[in-house]
């Protein structure tokens, strides 16, 4: 056993949204068919939350079952990272609800972040680095995120790509060489208007206007967003292994955020990475934001597609932009 700390998953869990919105639905909704959907995006259906489900209460389902794949009780967490765009509220954190609600210690910090599609992985870096640094033991990392109520459902544009979900990891020091290898963040602040809620905040406070104007609804340049994503996401792989000296054939498993099924393709053909060797599930999810990763890594972990010792490959890029890698050896 080594002195070095590393962060390991220890378990993994997530929400699947009870509400399905089919392509079909969305023909009766918006001009668009379920032929063009499926072949541009990739996605067939989408989940989205019943009423009285909440980002918070979506987050503890999964968080809960991470905790019980983990073998660990609430009160062993020692911090509780949410990562979402579509909080429960603006004021307090997302992360302070499910604090309560899955019983964790009131000494437990908790908190969100704001990195949109990337918030797990820059979650799981935050988390990474508390616990490589002795300051914490144990923490939650949580994708949660509701963005059909963030939605207008008469653009085309917008509302045939997104689901609600969460997904959650339970990290915790291990000391066998295992565990997260790297971690890599980048922003490029540039690029802010490509991807925006743009009513709601200090800019835009609420108002009648703003409401009546939808400036609280997802707002989207595709093709712009579509370019970037192919980019820094492939850089971002690449960045991650030659970080660690290793190849693509090395990696077992890629759990890409999951926007476009010809995004992944063409990150896939760039890294050289053959996309069967990543987990997807935007067929039946839609674009579940921060919660995609944790929620597609639990499902090929729970298919018993990760074994020990695996390398386990995290990309994400969303609003920002901002995106990042993490690589694992499980
Ligand atoms: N149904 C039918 N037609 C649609 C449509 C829909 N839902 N949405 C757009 N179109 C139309 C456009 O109006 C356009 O018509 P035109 O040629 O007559 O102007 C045509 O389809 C092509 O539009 P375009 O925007 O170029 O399509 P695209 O191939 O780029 O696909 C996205 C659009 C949004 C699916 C794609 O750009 C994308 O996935 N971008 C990234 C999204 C993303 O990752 N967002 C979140 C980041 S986390």
């Amino acid at each position: 056993m080594s002195s070095v700390i590393h962060t390991r998953i220890a378990g993994t869990g997530k929400y699947r949204a009870d509400g399905v919105l089919t392509n079909h639905d969305l023909e009766k909704m918006v001009d668009t068919n379920d032929t063009w959907i499926r072949e541009r995006t990739g996605i067939r259906e989408r989940r989205i939350a019943l009423p009285g489900v909440y980002t918070s209460t979506m987050a503890s389902a999964a968080l809960k079952e991470a905790l019980d794949a983990a073998g660990m009780q609430p009160g062993a967490l020692d911090m509780i990272i949410c990562g979402t765009v579509t909080p429960d509220m603006p004021l307090p954190a997302t992360a302070a609800f499910v604090q309560r609600q899955i019983g964790a210690s009131g000494n437990c910090p908790s908190f969100d972040i704001s990195a949109a599609c990337a918030g797990f992985i820059y979650g799981l870096s935050i988390a990474d680095a508390f616990i490589r640094t002795g300051k914490i033991r144990t923490a939650a990392v949580i994708g949660t995120e509701m963005l059909t109520r963030f939605m207008d459902f008469e653009d085309r544009n917008t509302c045939v790509l997104f689901g609600d979900g969460a997904g959650a990891v339970v990290v915790t020091a291990d000391h066998d060489g295992r565990g997260i290898l790297s971690t890599h963040l980048f922003t490029d602040g540039s690029l802010t208007d490509i991807l925006q809620i743009p009513g709601g905040g200090s800019k835009e406070p609420a108002s009648a206007e703003t409401v009546a104007q939808k400036r609280h609804c997802i707002q989207m340049e595709g093709r712009e967003v579509f370019k970037v994503a192919v980019r820094y996401l492939s850089e971002a792989a690449e960045t991650a292994l030659s970080t660690n000296g290793k190849k693509p054939e090395d990696v077992q498993l890629v759990a890409a955020h999951q926007a476009n099924m010809r995004i992944l393709s063409a990150v896939s053909k760039r890294v050289s990475i053959p996309i069967e060797r990543f987990a997807l599930n935007l067929e039946s999810y839609g674009n579940t934001s921060s919660a995609s990763i944790p929620i597609s890594l639990d499902e090929a972990v729970r298919a018993g597609r990760v074994n020990d010792n695996d390398l386990v490959l995290m990309i994400a890029l969303g609003g920002g932009i901002s995106w990042g890698s993490a690589l694992i050896r499980w």
